[in-house]
């Protein structure tokens, strides 16, 4: 069987350059690969979404939708749909979650540091936060997906993942391809601040949708060579992330820039003016298409409903066969 990619990203709103060199750009490129599925994880959003806040969701979604289908994710080539949309995916998490022991889920990184950040104990987290890689298993799963683009961070959720399916399959018979994450050199982008890596909740990010000059505005504010103090000063190239943006967005004119920095001959404004003038070139056909799409209101629902559509279709199968094997007869006639 030919491999399937499946990857998912929780509905955070408008995408950054982060998301899109860590994340987007692979996945449009995957396209041409693969039989490829993308999903928006809005049930895992409830782990730590909920009450009034879920509110955020659909809009999140929708920003979110727009800047997948303008970087180039296509409806025609890949299946795209909203977890939510599919419920079945919610069948087998339950099954899933029944050969699936606490102490895997306990163990996992992400878990115990996500209780740290939430000022918990592991006794008052929800039982859906324990089971995040449960569920993350039947979306890769559901459609008999078995390679999955994601970052470093996510490679212990796509081994516990492929832990599931192999107790599963020696359970129940060989039922689901073992899934693997697909690790791609993705180049990683520091934020506006210098230092962190570019994040939406530390806001030193750089949104793709964002106008040309909200673009300039924040680049403007980017941490430079701390020790480049006067204009006279000259720079050190390599400690500086607007240096590192060039490299990616002006890549023509890195030996300029270099030479420059070095020798005092531009200033950091005008070196920042530079970058922003190529962030806002490498995104401009970018945002006319995005604006395109978003002026079509219905648009983002229609290709969320037509992919759910046709994933559920898919979906019945897997949970049909699941029935069967697990001895709960069939579920659609
Ligand atoms: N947990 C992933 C994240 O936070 C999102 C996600 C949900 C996912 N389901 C998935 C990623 C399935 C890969 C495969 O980024
Ligand atoms: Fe950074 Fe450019 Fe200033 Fe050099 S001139 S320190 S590369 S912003």
């Amino acid at each position: 069987m030919a491999n399937k990619v499946f990857s998912a990203m929780r509905p955070s709103g408008r995408l950054h350059l982060g998301n899109y060199f860590g994340a987007l750009e692979n996945w449009v490129r995957l396209q041409g690969q693969y039989e490829c599925v993308f999903a928006v994880a809005d049930v895992h959003t409830l782990t730590t979404v909920t009450g009034k806040e879920t509110e955020i969701i659909k809009p999140n979604t929708r920003e979110m939708v727009l800047d997948w289908l303008a970087a180039g994710l296509d409806p025609g080539k890949s299946l795209l749909f909203a977890q939510s949309q599919v419920p079945e995916v919610l069948v087998l998490h339950s099954l899933l979650s029944m050969v699936t022991p606490l102490g895997w889920l306990l163990r996992v990184p992400t878990f115990k540091e996500r209780v740290r950040q939430m000022n918990e104990t592991e006794e008052n987290v929800s039982y859906g936060l324990v089971g995040y890689p449960v569920l993350q298993t039947a979306d890769i799963i559901l459609l008999k997906a078995d390679r999955v683009p994601v970052g470093i961070d996510q490679v212990p959720h796509i081994e516990l993942s492929r832990e599931i399916v192999r107790r599963f399959n020696n359970l129940y018979g060989e039922t689901f391809p073992e899934p693997r994450a697909l690790l791609t050199e993705t180049p990683s982008i520091t934020g506006i601040d210098g230092v962190a890596k570019m994040s939406k909740s530390l806001d030193n990010h750089l949104e793709l949708a964002a106008t040309a000059e909200e673009t300039s505005k924040r680049v403007m504010t980017m941490v430079t060579d701390p020790q480049r103090q006067r204009r006279s000063d000259p720079g050190r190239p390599e400690v500086c992330n607007v240096y590192s943006m060039h490299k990616l967005f002006n890549p023509g004119k890195i030996g300029y820039v270099h030479q420059e920095c070095t020798t005092a001959g531009i200033g950091c404004v005008d070196c920042k003016k530079l970058l922003a003038e190529g962030i806002n070139r490498y995104l401009s056909d970018f945002r006319t298409r995005r604006a395109e799409m978003a002026a079509n209101p219905g648009f983002v629902d229609d290709v969320l409903a037509d992919g759910a559509r046709r994933a559920r279709a898919l979906a019945r199968e897997t949970i049909d066969e699941v029935y069967q094997r697990i001895g709960l007869g069939t579920l659609h006639g």
